[in-house]
């Protein structure tokens, strides 16, 4: 299979630049960063991708996982708009299921079969990392929004096609099912919204179910086996079996889950790891690297700037996901006044792409930046996105710089790749790559377009996050 190719290279300049602009006497300091243009490339990549090639190593105590963009094991793009166009309206369907986890949404009467603590559309599920589980290599999908960590299983009643062999559990000596009447069994319902069904002879074992909103699911045996992230093995590890599993899952074994309750691979190896990972997302969706790392020696990040920690705040309603508390955000070196503030944190997540505002914050943020970004000639709105300009035409140019601040003065500089989203690839729109809630009271969302070139660190020990500048690799 043909792989696509997604080249951004917008990478190649990215120093900030300060200029000083004198309106009516008075000195307005507008902090730009240089975006290129002029070598954005939409190409398809012509080798053959291996799905199930991704690196690992292992290097003062901390297990690094090579991360890549899951288009790498998907087949050739037919047309670039289409997907850009695309992966924003799936990127809605995601938010607008975490937003009907809130009580009182207006969401929950539409989608209230959606389980409280499961991942949700899994189309915008971009990373992905190879890890080995009793012996076969397998390639999954990273996700910090929901827990169980599963794979599709032989034999299979229903399996989407992947590219490498399904996992065997006939062909691994440390395989071993789950029973109906363990502690395990029962942690089920708190991680994936549905208590364990009991089948089988004896003893019975324990059949798991999943749904993740789209319908998309993933159905089997609770299970436990040898799982070896990089060098570090991982004796006993529970999983799920997935005999019957539906959705778009890409050509992926499985997904793996990263977020906060007892069964998420954090909590499993947290004796290994000490409840400490951290990841950087490259900025290209082609065969750029970024990293998974597990453990919490930072001295293995490629960080070019000091960690920003915050704290992490507790939601009762959303207790298996990673909140802060968002205090500021700077357009361009100004810092808006007042933002409003819900109480109820910002979510940071490895699978939404766009970074979702509350209504009066985006509004605040919209006006600034359209103000300091002037002269471009603004056209319509695609989806989610409505700042959006032509710069066709542009070699390259300055924008404005785009700073979030946290509780404990943490900040997160958010890479120049990650300020602006491609609707067409001939940059005739080009949009300001956040987006507005529908209401006040919503949960806001920090994607994964904002966390590119970030090193985002997941302390879950001492309850904090981190954020830091570093241009992702697996070197
Ligand atoms: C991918 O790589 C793995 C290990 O390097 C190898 O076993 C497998 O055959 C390769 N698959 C394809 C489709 O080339
Ligand atoms: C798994 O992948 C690694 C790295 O590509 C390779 O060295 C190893 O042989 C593979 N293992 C199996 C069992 O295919
Ligand atoms: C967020 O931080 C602000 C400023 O430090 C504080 O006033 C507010 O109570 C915090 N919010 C939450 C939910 O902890
Ligand atoms: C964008 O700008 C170019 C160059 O100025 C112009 O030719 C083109 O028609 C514009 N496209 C749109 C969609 O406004």
């Amino acid at each position: 299979m043909v792989g696509a190719l997604f080249l951004l290279p917008l990478m190649l300049s990215t120093f900030v630049i300060h200029h000083l602009s004198v309106a009516n006497g008075v000195s307005i300091y507008g902090e730009k960063t240089v975006l290129s243009l002029h070598k954005f490339q939409w190409k398809q990549h012509s080798g053959i991708p291996n799905c199930s090639s991704q690196k690992s190593r292992r290097e003062n105590g901390a297990t690094i996982l090579e991360m890549k963009h899951r288009d790498y094991c998907s087949g050739p793009v037919v047309d670039w708009n289409e997907k850009l166009q695309k992966r924003l309206i799936s990127d809605e369907i995601r938010v607008r299921s975490f937003e009907s986890r809130i009580k009182n949404s207006v969401y929950s009467g539409i989608e209230d079969q959606i389980p409280l603590t499961s991942g949700i559309k899994l189309q915008t599920l971009n990373y992905i990392v190879t890890v080995e589980l009793g012996g076969m290599n397998m390639t999954v999908i990273v996700d910090t929004g929901s827990d169980l960590t599963w794979v599709q299983c032989q034999p299979c009643k229903l399996c989407y096609n992947q590219q490498n062999p399904l996992f065997n559990p006939s062909k691994s000596p440390s395989y071993k099912s789950v029973s109906c009447d363990s502690p395990t069994c029962q942690s089920l319902q708190f991680a994936t919204g549905n208590s364990g069904i009991c089948s089988g002879n004896s003893p019975p074992i324990c059949n798991y179910f999943v749904s993740y909103g789209d319908s998309s699911y993933t159905r089997g045996d609770l299970s436990r086996d040898r799982l070896i992230l990089g060098t570090t093995s991982v004796d006993d590890f529970v999983f799920g079996c997935g005999r019957n599993n539906r959705g778009l899952f890409g050509a992926t074994s499985g997904l793996m889950g990263l977020g906060r309750s007892d069964l998420s691979l954090v909590s499993q190896t947290n004796s290994l790891f000490g409840g400490v990972f951290s990841y950087c997302l490259p900025s290209t969706d082609d065969l750029a690297s970024g990293s998974l790392i597990l453990g919490g020696d930072s001295s293995v990040y490629k960080n070019s700037s000091p960690i920003s920690y915050t704290r992490m705040i507790p939601n009762p309603q959303l207790s298996i996901f990673y909140l802060a508390n968002l205090t500021g955000i700077s357009i361009g070196g100004v810092k808006l006044p007042d933002l409003g503030n819900n109480g109820n944190g910002i979510l940071v997540d490895s699978g939404t792409v766009i970074t979702r505002l509350l209504p009066s914050v985006y509004r605040a943020v919209k006006d600034e930046f359209v103000k300091q970004f002037s002269g471009f000639p603004l056209v319509q709105g695609f989806s989610i996105l409505d700042t959006c300009f032509n710069l066709t035409g542009y070699e390259e140019v300055n924008i404005p710089t785009l700073r979030l601040h946290f509780e404990g003065d943490a900040e997160l500089n958010v890479d120049v790749t990650g300020i602006f989203y491609f609707v067409k690839t001939d940059a005739s729109q080009v949009c300001l790559a956040l987006a507005s809630l529908s209401y006040e009271d919503e949960i806001a969302i920090i994607g994964n377009y904002q966390q590119r070139n970030i090193r985002v660190v997941y302390d879950t020990k001492e309850s904090k996050l981190g954020f830091a500048k570093e241009t992702c690799s697996f070197m």
